[in-house]
């Protein structure tokens, strides 16, 4: 679907359908809205009166124009509550207005910028959140289906605006937004891929495309490379399964100089099973997301080249299944990381911790300044956020508050949860340096997986992000799309946009 930003009058454009707005409590329309209510005779206007039209939040109605106007169809979309209507609502109607416009003969679409009219958001910021919205909205996984007749696409969006001041502005927001929306689209689809579709081998190939696509530098160690380095820790995970480890890394690099200003590390289990310590059958399906991780950081990557911001950032994906093959680590095995600390594996399941540790040491001995690691690491954290926050933990405050704006700024929510030092009596082992899992049940799981990691960054200012919570959703609501969700993808790239300042 393309999305374009064109000067004009709403009510002459040539689309299968045009979309106006109202607010709750509205009994006249005014602009693009009142240009049409005029054009069809007061037909809005009617409805209002009637009931029919209340403009409560997520209301759509459809009008038949009947010749009219040019367009053979108006929706009219309830706003709800102009004092709640915020940025976020705007790109969650686009959302919404996207599946809502897909049925068959309609192809074209015409809106007016929600939000930039009474409303008084700012017109770029609106436009931009019309575009990831409508592609964001649009999205589905059928790759593996037959075609029928449920396959209707759009093939345009376009935002009509009266101010012909502004559309150059919001053409260059619709740019934006479409970068941010695609690549959250492209980790959507590759965390939705099937296991057997897409093994440690698939993806680190997946990485490639994205970095030649996108100008940026990419390396894949081997197994034999991890072995050098010492990466026992991701290693061990490796051992179940007959497909070889890969670790990816990409490279950007937005200014004149060595080093790197953000490391981005997505962890990248293309299938759970749990290894040894096996998962019950019931949802284990699932597991073919458990790298939306990795995911997020090569979509991501490939984003910020596109944006350019003038900063270094280096992308770091461990890859592997975890399976129980014969030659899998075991519950009470110790092994050794990169940086020499030793951890007892009591759960062969607690394998996202494990391969993030050598990732991590990775990222800080290319010099990292700061860090963040994203994964699917925790049942626990649907515990404690369900499927409406992603956790975070973190050892630096600033660095927490400028993820924090990053996050919010892409309607993302996260909470922060403590990292205090009494928690890390839960991965004291007796013998070794720590253990991958606390033993017996004493809950904070989603913290402990935070304490196990914070010792491989040591003082570099670093965020964990426990995305298992919203990986995958039951259903389509605004923005997000049933499957897998695309979290932490347009809130990494904000986050480098916002560092390179
Ligand atoms: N991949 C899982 C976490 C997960 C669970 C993601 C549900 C998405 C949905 C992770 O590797 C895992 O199994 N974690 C264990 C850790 C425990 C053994 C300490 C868990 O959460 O049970
Ligand atoms: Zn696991
Ligand atoms: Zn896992």
């Amino acid at each position: 679907m393309e999305i374009r930003v064109t000067g004009g009058d709403i009510t002459q454009a040539k689309a299968d359908a045009i979309i106006v707005n109202l607010f709750e409590g509205v009994t006249t329309p005014g602009g693009g809205t009142g240009a049409v209510d005029k054009a069809l005779g007061g037909a809005i206007s009617q409805l209002i009166a009637q009931g029919d039209i209340r403009g409560k939040p997520g209301e759509l109605t459809l009008i038949h124009t009947f010749g009219k106007i040019p367009a053979p169809r108006v929706v009219v979309a309830g706003l709800g509550k102009q004092k709640d209507f915020d940025i976020d609502a705007v790109r969650n109607l686009a959302a919404n207005l996207a599946r809502y416009v897909r049925k068959p003969g309609i192809k074209d679409v015409a809106t007016i910028a929600h939000g930039a009219g009474i409303a008084g958001l700012d017109p770029e910021a609106c436009a931009q959140a019309i575009a990831e919205g409508g592609l964001l909205g649009e999205y589905r996984f059928l790759k593996h289906k037959a075609a029928d007749n449920d396959r209707q696409e759009l093939a345009s969006f376009t935002i009509v605006e009266h101010a012909a001041g502004q559309v150059e502005k919001m053409a260059a927001a619709v740019a934006r937004g479409v970068i941010m929306a695609e690549a959250t689209n492209l980790a959507r689809d590759l965390a939705n891929e099937p296991s057997n579709h897409l093994t440690p081998t698939d993806l680190a190939a997946r990485a490639t495309e994205v970095a030649q696509a996108n100008g940026l530098e990419c390396e894949v160690l081997e197994r034999a490379q991890m072995e050098q380095k010492g990466m026992g820790s991701l290693l061990s995970v490796a051992k179940g399964s007959a497909q070889p480890p890969k670790l990816i890394r990409m490279g950007y690099r937005g200014r004149a100089g060595e080093g790197w200003d953000l490391a981005l590390v997505g962890k990248g289990i293309t299938f759970d099973t749990g290894g040894i310590s096996i998962k019950p059958a019931a949802n284990m399906e699932a597991m073919k997301a458990d790298m939306t991780g990795a995911a997020s950081v090569i979509a991501a990557m490939g984003a910020i080249a596109k944006l350019g911001p003038k900063l270094n950032v280096v992308g770091i994906a461990p890859c592997t299944e975890n399976m129980p093959g014969g030659n899998a680590t075991k519950p009470g095995d110790v092994v050794t990381a990169m940086n020499g600390r030793t951890i007892e594996i009591i759960n062969t399941d607690a394998e996202g911790r494990l391969v993030l540790a050598d990732a991590l040491c990775w990222a800080k001995e290319l010099g990292a300044t700061h860090i963040v690691d994203v994964a699917t690491l925790t049942g626990a954290v649907t515990t404690a956020l369900g499927d409406v926050a992603y956790g975070l933990m973190t050892n630096n405050d600033a660095f927490c508050g400028q993820f924090e704006s990053a996050a919010s700024a892409a309607g993302e929510k996260t909470w922060r949860l403590p990292m205090w030092k009494e928690y890390d009596e839960l991965i004291k082992s007796d013998v070794a340096d720590c253990k991958n899992s606390g033993t017996g049940n004493r809950g904070a799981g989603t913290i402990v997986g935070a304490k196990f990691l914070e010792p491989f960054v040591g003082d570099t200012p670093w965020i964990h992000l426990d995305i298992a919570g919203v990986d995958n959703m039951p259903a389509d609501k605004g923005w997000v799309a049933k499957g897998a969700s695309g979290y932490s993808v347009r809130a990494m790239v904000n986050l480098a946009v916002s560092m390179a300042g």
